[in-house]
């Protein structure tokens, strides 16, 4: 099913993919990406000895275990725990270099919003696709606490962070629904005098109100806001992170795609604010069960049993507003699988998909239309037609992990082979085990 390209200029970074017939088995996947970056960071401002079990693979991750490091924390790692002693917010030491937060914008962001908080100079840089994404957005907020942020002349990084404690507390709307934003003030908050409150015009991803909790801080939340008490003290925990459901999603709507399929995830990630991918699936007629079993780090976890049964290709996909939110990293993937089940998808209100690790607008569209399917790109989505089957083509990783992963749920059902230019490598971003997982699944 997927051998490395032989017949291309990029040969190492190129994977081939055939189509299968089915996925059959069963997964369990290291944890949450957007859970550990957050886990490691709180544990680094708590008192005391956290211990961290299933951290995630991610390079992302790394890379802020990295930074943390260089913020004067020390982490151990034995195979997927990490251990992380704490000495309190105020021992972060300043660092002797740049810090280099690679691909990650969540590492950049939420570090961001602890290092507004820390009386010393910082510098953070990343590589050459985070430093074009926008930062403005985390610097203003962090301003208004007391922070100097200083950007480059297009608001990107490197971001200079001259911090100072107490920041002050502040009441803030975020413009734009972002779970990055929204932690960096949160963040920042544990640092602030009184309390801090930020509110967003849709709830985002909640995980940093989850930990903050579960590491002993004041905070509150609801759908529209959160508010937390600054100058709280953090105790450290001992947490199993779950598995990523988003990671696990390229795995499901592969499966979903391919009749025959039967394909167990355990131990998965189940936060309401992540699971909306699970509910548009079945809305298109995927025979998926959800078995919610426990809490752990604050958060459901269960299992999804998904089922490859023929799906309904008349229903059509409109997706706009409110849901985009909490789909934001799973809307390629739903245009490649519509596309795969040939049903209509039209997708709005996403703008912000052009300012992720790839302009993902510009990236799937090229991609479906790569392999025969009438998609046009809008300003803020795109508009997919109903279609026959895709076929196998060249298509591009655009060096963004969640496109080489939806590529590759695409191949696995297309006709002929596909060549993913990029595609081995990118996906250590988010899953270094994706391609070896998919061989364990796939017949
Ligand atoms: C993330 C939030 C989202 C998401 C990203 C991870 C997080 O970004 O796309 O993959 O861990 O907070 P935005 O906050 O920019 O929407």
């Amino acid at each position: 099913m997927l051998a490395n390209a032989r017949d291309t200029d990029d040969i190492d970074d190129t994977m081939a993919v055939s189509p299968i017939r089915r996925l059959r088995g069963e997964l369990r996947l290291p944890g949450d990406k957007s859970i550990s970056h957050r886990a490691a960071m709180i544990a680094s401002l708590a008192r005391g000895q956290s211990i961290l079990e299933n951290f995630s693979t991610a390079q992302d991750c790394a890379a802020t275990i990295d930074c943390l490091r260089a913020l004067g924390v020390r982490v151990a790692q034995s195979e997927s725990t990490i251990i992380v002693e704490g000495n309190g917010i105020a021992e972060l030491q300043t660092p002797s270099q740049t810090l280099d937060a690679q691909n990650s914008g969540t590492t950049m962001r939420l570090l961001a919003g602890i290092l507004a908080g820390q009386p010393f100079t910082t510098t953070i840089t990343g590589d050459l696709s985070l430093v074009t994404r926008p930062m403005r957005r985390v610097a203003e907020p962090l301003r208004m606490m007391g922070a100097e942020v200083e950007l480059d002349a297009r608001d990107c990084a490197p971001l200079r962070i001259t911090g100072r404690r107490p920041l002050h507390s502040i009441n803030y709307q975020t413009p734009i629904a972002s779970a990055q934003i929204k932690s960096a003030v949160l963040l920042a908050a544990l640092a602030a005098e009184g309390i801090t409150t930020v509110a967003e015009p849709v709830q985002t991803r909640d995980h940093t109100e989850r930990l903050l909790r579960e590491f002993g801080a004041q905070i509150e939340w609801d759908e529209k806001a959160v508010s937390v008490q600054g100058g709280v003290e953090l105790q450290s925990r001992q947490l199993v992170i779950p598995g990523d459901i988003s990671s696990a999603a390229f795995f499901i709507a592969a499966a979903a795609s391919l009749p025959g399929s039967d394909l167990v995830i355990r131990e998965v990630g189940l936060n309401p604010t992540r699971t909306h991918f699970l509910a548009t699936l079945k809305a298109l007629g995927a025979d998926i069960n959800v078995t919610e079993e426990r809490l752990e780090a604050g958060e459901p976890v269960g299992s999804i049993h998904v089922r490859g049964v023929p799906l309904k290709e008349t229903t059509r996909l409109d997706i706009s507003g409110a849901s985009v939110s909490n789909l934001i990293d799973e809307l390629p993937l739903l245009a490649f699988l519509s596309a795969s089940l040939g049903c209509e998808m039209t997708l709005r209100d996403a703008g912000e998909l052009r300012v992720k690790e790839s302009d993902r607008i510009a990236a799937t569209v090229a991609n479906l239309s790569s392999m025969g399917a009438a998609i046009d790109e809008r300003v803020d989505g795109w508009r997919l037609e109903a279609g026959g089957k895709l076929q196998g083509a060249y298509l591009s990783a655009f060096n963004d992990h969640r496109i080489a992963m939806s590529c590759a749920a695409a191949a696995l059902s297309a006709s002929g082979t596909s060549q993913i230019a990029g595609a081995r490598n990118s996906v250590a971003v988010s899953l270094p085990e994706f391609w070896r997982l998919l061989e364990t699944v796939a017949e």
